[in-house]
């Protein structure tokens, strides 16, 4: 099967590396190093022009088509390679609203009835934002488009006074003429990945990822330091939350279906678990980053097998091991605030080959032979095993095995920060 793959980070190279019984092609905005070595045939343009990446692959055929990051689901690239004749496992523009305008999706969840939405309000002026963060007290402020992960500010974590809050408000009215102010939720969050072919959906292990840059959950939010996963289950969660989430999957396919704008593609569900139940911060139309690398990992099928399954509205349903899972991000000194770009790393492969850890590239670039840094994240390590302290030591290893002005977050899928997880959710359900 030729399939044709667009997107360049550590999580379209560990889908790349899943598609090993496929004949791989792949469109990145920048050569990923190690996406090129495993394509037959790749192409550098951008991958955010629904022409360019037309004219990209005009004359060449190809049997399955996955776009994975979510500007070029915006930008309509799934709609262009169905365009062309292509089978196509990712979602339309239109599907992928549920990711980029959130004003769209709160309305979706509340026109059919789907739990889990906090009050939310979208508003046009200064004067209803302080309303309504008058109202509700503590609040989230939102843009209701893509910014990568970085536009949301909290009350109580990116602002305590209320004139701040405000102040954010009226930049996004200024620059958009909306803003969307939601109710704040308190819990844990975690995300929950579903493959689905427009009416059913097969998911994945939770996991939970780790925004904020810094040891402790602290610093500015970034687009996700590292992630771990335990099973069919998070240690903090019960298995009703896990229905509860699924249950909100798939109301959100069933409601596309009516749509008119069937969802064939990956939908991230963020949830956050709370004293009051399950809760939805956002969906993503595709894999997170990095969660895909952890959910990959226990996929015991065919990848291939089931992304054409999903482009052809006859699901497999996916199946996958009970290992415990952990990812961390290896990142330039100076990040998220002043990273330090165009340092050269090197990498002992033969050393993590043995140490049983994985390595992913995500933005770093080949100079004469060399591995270099930029200015984002630079390598996703993976690490695999039954229990969660052996995959964190393991990862870990991985990480000591990478040489270069780089540095990552300790604590990610350690004891001391999973119980302390644990503890929090238990006081939380505990105050109801
Ligand atoms: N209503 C909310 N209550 C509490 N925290 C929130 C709320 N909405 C968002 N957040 C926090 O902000 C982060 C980013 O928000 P999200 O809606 O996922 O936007 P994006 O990922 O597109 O920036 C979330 O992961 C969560 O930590
Ligand atoms: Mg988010």
């Amino acid at each position: 099967m030729k399939v044709l793959l667009i997107g360049n980070g550590a999580r379209e190279h560990a889908i790349a590396e899943k598609l090993d019984d496929c004949e791989l092609y792949s469109i990145m905005s920048k050569k990923n190093p190690a996406i090129a070595q495993l394509s037959k045939e790749y192409w550098i343009c951008d991958i955010e022009n629904a022409d360019i990446v037309a004219k990209t692959i005009a004359g060449h055929e190809f049997d399955l088509g996955f776009s994975s990051p979510d500007a070029t689901l915006a930008a309509g690239i799934s709609d262009v390679l169905g365009g062309c004749g292509i089978l196509v496992a990712s979602p339309s523009r239109a599907a992928s609203r549920i990711e980029w305008d959130k004003s769209y999706m709160r309305t979706l969840l509340q026109k059919y009835g789907i739990k889990g939405s906090p009050k939310f309000e979208v508003v046009k002026s200064p004067a209803d934002a302080l309303r309504l963060m008058k109202e509700y007290d503590q609040v989230a402020i939102k843009p209701l488009g893509l910014t990568g992960g970085k536009g949301v500010k909290v009350s109580g974590e990116h602002f305590t006074q209320t004139d701040d809050g405000l102040k954010y408000a009226e930049t996004l009215i200024t620059k958009d003429g909306t803003a969307l102010i939601e109710e704040k939720l308190v819990g844990e969050e975690f995300t929950l990945q579903a493959f689905c072919d427009g009416t059913r959906i097969g998911v994945m292990p939770p996991i939970q990822d780790h925004k904020r840059a810094f040891v402790g959950d602290k610093g500015s939010n970034t687009g996700g330091m590292g992630s771990y996963s335990t099973g069919p289950l998070l240690p903090f969660l019960e298995h009703s939350d896990i229905e509860s989430g699924k249950k909100i999957l798939q109301g959100v396919v069933s409601a596309l279906k009516k749509e008119g704008t069937p969802f064939h593609g990956i939908l991230y569900g963020q949830f956050m678990a709370t004293a009051h139940g399950i809760k939805i911060v956002e969906f993503n139309a595709r894999f997170g980053d990095p969660e895909a690398i952890n959910a990959l990992s226990l996929l015991n099928d065919s990848l291939g097998n089931i992304l054409l399954s999903m482009a052809e509205g006859q699901l497999h349903q996916p199946s996958f091991s009970n290992d415990s899972t952990v990812v961390k991000y290896l990142v330039p000194q100076g990040y998220p605030d002043k990273p330090i770009a165009d340092s050269p790393v090197t990498i002992d492969s033969a050393a993590i080959e043995e140490s049983g850890a994985k390595i992913y590239y995500a933005s770093v670039y080949d100079k004469g032979g060399k591995i270099m840094t930029t200015s984002s994240r630079s390598f996703a390590i993976l690490s695999k095993a039954t229990t969660l302290e052996e995959a964190e030591d393991k990862a870990e290893k991985g990480c000591s095995l990478i040489h270069g002005a780089l540095w990552h977050r300790e604590d990610i899928g350690t004891n001391s920060l999973v119980e302390k997880r644990i503890e929090r959710m238990k006081s939380l359900r505990g105050q109801k």
